[in-house]
C-alpha cells in the first residue's frame, strides 16, 4: 500500500509498503528518518511513535491496550499518536499519512 511519511522537518517521503508489514517496518526498509523502532515492533520501546493524519485517525483499527500503555512512554503523545509497529499495512490503509515527532525520546 502507498504511505505518507513526513518527517518532523517536512520532508515527503512516498513509499509502497508490502502488505503484511506494519508502517515501522516500511519506514526501517525505506529508512525514513524519525522512526527507530527499537524493540523491533514488540510494543515495547514507544520509538516507532507517530502521528497519523486526522483524515485517518477514524479509519484504523482501534488502540489496543498495550499499544495505549507503551504510548504513556513516548513524547509529546496527542490524540493523533499512534505506534506505528502496530499498525498493519494492506489495502484498506492505502494513502494513509503519517507524521514523525521531533524526537524518538
Ligand atoms: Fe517498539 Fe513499536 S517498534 S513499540
Amino acid at each position: 500500500a502507498r504511505i505518507t511519511y513526513i518527517e518532523h522537518g517536512g520532508t515527503e517521503h512516498h513509499v509502497d509498503v508490502p502488505n503484511g508489514l506494519s508502517v515501522m517496518d516500511g519506514a526501517k526498509r525505506f529508512t525514513i528518518p524519525g522512526i527507530d523502532g527499537d524493540c523491533g515492533g514488540a510494543c515495547a520501546c514507544a520509538t516507532c511513535h507517530v502521528y497519523v493524519d486526522p483524515m485517518w485517525r477514524d479509519r484504523l483499527p482501534p488502540i489496543e491496550e498495550l499499544e495505549e500503555a507503551m504510548l504513556d512512554f513516548a513524547f509529546d503523545v496527542t490524540a493523533d499518536s499512534r505506534l506505528s509497529c502496530q499498525i498493519k499495512v494492506d489495502d484498506s490503509v492505502d494513502g494513509l499519512i503519517v507524521r514523525t515527532p521531533a524526537r524518538q525520546y
